[in-house]
């Protein structure tokens, strides 16, 4: 490649999770501090960093599509710089510096910190990939916090050891490693400075988090929830995303006596069917699993439920589709997430025999979906007539119009005097499948 330019503006486009989100805000910070600013909407950023996911089929063919997009028709020097960093940077890095020649920079979930030195590498006209998984040591190299939404994310966990047999993370995002203790209450601290009302906590099995307190005490993630409640100027904390295996007593405990930890609780379960889940080496069945959640809504009885499935796991069955539908029913979820199961390179289930067909996926995803939106929407309409606390994330379609988050994570509209950031309370006034319409009835902090 020729020496090029300093590029002037960037775009990062995020793929992925919330912690591919979160990525991406700190890549995005970093760029800032070396003076390239945001491209402003609709036109060409001189940077353009695809921060990747690999987790689906569908998720990960977007890169390429992306990279044709954006040199269609262009000589070297008209297209902008491109940086594949992400999940499928991590699995297919030199696949893609084979493939793509208009890529400059690869670059891993685990190294985007050294983003600053490829780029230099890349305006001398040198083509950079690193992939390395150096555990932890990209937080201390990133930017303080300085800028950021009322609602934010916080990475407190890194990485997974479980090996559901269809996942690619253990791979693409290393062993699990948690953040110190006093790295995320500093952290927390920024946010709030910088303007968060609300921290969700991330990790790829957030509940396996475990640190030192700076009395020396071991504390789970519990005991974090716990200390960053005392944080001044945060009103709201979440987690996401937990596994069955990793919720101890004191967790369920921490739900039903701190008030700023929300009521809300994703858990994913994949399957109904035992023998579906043993396939897929999670170590829970539908029975453990239910009781939980009963344990979960004991000790916080507004709990809203949320969840991830999967159907057509290779070997599913009719029989034991009907499970999952029939554990759907037992949880009444408050909205949830499913997918169909999409073979992943170098994963145990994607050699499994009995795959299922596009067709069967098809069906039972249809009626998955039918179900799990009946459920919310039923959720929705059960909170009808409340009054409760919305966090104003952001305008909405119309002019005057808001819309926020409740406790229970439902986007609700409303109009009134108020701004993003604030905290009001909002009459839910009538249930969408999807949101719920208010009435603001005051602001309670600014
Ligand atoms: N760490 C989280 C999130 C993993 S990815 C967890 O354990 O839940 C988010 C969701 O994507 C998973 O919960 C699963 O439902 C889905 N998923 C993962 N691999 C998949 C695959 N190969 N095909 C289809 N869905 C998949
Ligand atoms: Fe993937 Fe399972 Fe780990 Fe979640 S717990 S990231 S689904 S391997
Ligand atoms: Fe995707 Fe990586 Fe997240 S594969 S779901 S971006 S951890």
């Amino acid at each position: 490649m020729k020496p090029t330019n300093s590029p002037k503006t960037y775009r990062v486009k995020s793929f992925g999770c919330q912690m591919n989100v979160y990525d991406g805000e700190r890549m995005a910070e970093m760029l800032g501090e070396r003076g390239i600013v945001p491209a402003p909407e609709g036109e060409d950023a001189d940077l353009v960093v695809l921060n990747t996911c690999h987790i689906r089929e569908k998720a990960a063919e977007k890169v390429y599509s992306d990279i044709g997009r954006l040199t269609k028709g262009k000589t070297q020097d008209k297209a902008p710089m491109i940086a594949v960093a992400g999940c499928v940077a991590q699995a297919e890095g030199e696949e893609i510096m084979a493939r793509a020649p208009a890529v400059s920079m690869v670059v891993g979930p685990q190294a985007y910190h050294r983003l600053p030195e490829m780029l230099d590498k890349a305006v001398q006209g040198e083509r950079a990939t690193d992939t390395d998984m150096p555990a932890i040591a990209k937080f201390a190299a990133l930017p303080e916090r300085k800028r950021t939404n009322p609602a934010s994310f916080l990475t407190v966990q890194e990485g997974c050891d479980k090996f559901c047999t269809y996942c690619v993370v253990p791979y693409t995002r290393g062993a699990e490693i948690s953040r110190p203790y006093g790295d995320l209450v500093t952290e927390a601290r920024k946010l709030v400075d910088a303007g968060a009302k609300e921290i969700t906590l991330l990790g790829q099995n957030v509940s396996a988090w475990s640190g030192e307190n700076d009395k020396g005490q071991a504390v789970g993630l519990a005991g974090l929830i716990r200390d960053l409640a005392k944080v001044d100027g945060l009103a709201r904390i979440r987690y996401t995303t937990s596994h069955p295996a990793d919720m101890d007593a004191d967790l369920i405990a921490a739900h039903g006596e701190i008030d700023k930890l929300m009521p809300f609780l994703h858990l994913p379960v994949q399957a109904g069917s035992d023998r579906v889940l043993k396939a897929m080496n999670r170590s829970h069945t539908a029975e453990s699993y239910l009781r939980l959640l009963e344990r979960f809504r004991a000790a916080r009885p507004d709990l809203a439920l949320s969840g991830d499935f999967i159907v057509g796991f290779p070997g599913e069955t009719d029989a034991e589709f009907e499970e999952t539908l029939k554990l759907v029913d037992a949880v009444g979820y408050a909205q949830a997430f499913s997918f169909k199961y999409s073979p992943r390179p170098g994963t145990p289930a994607a050699s499994m025999e009995g795959q299922v067909a596009k067709e069967v996926m098809d069906e039972r995803l249809q009626r998955l979906q039918a179900a799990l939106n009946r459920d919310q929407w039923a959720f929705n309409r059960a909170t009808e007539g409340r009054t409760c606390e919305v966090l104003v994330e952001r305008k909405g379609k119309h002019p005057g119009q808001w819309l926020g988050k409740t406790p229970w994570l439902q986007s609700a509209w409303f109009e009134g005097d108020v701004g993003i950031g604030d905290l009001v309370q909002v009459e839910l006034v009538e249930a969408g499948p999807n949101s719920l319409a208010g009435r603001l009835r005051e602001r309670v902090a600014a």
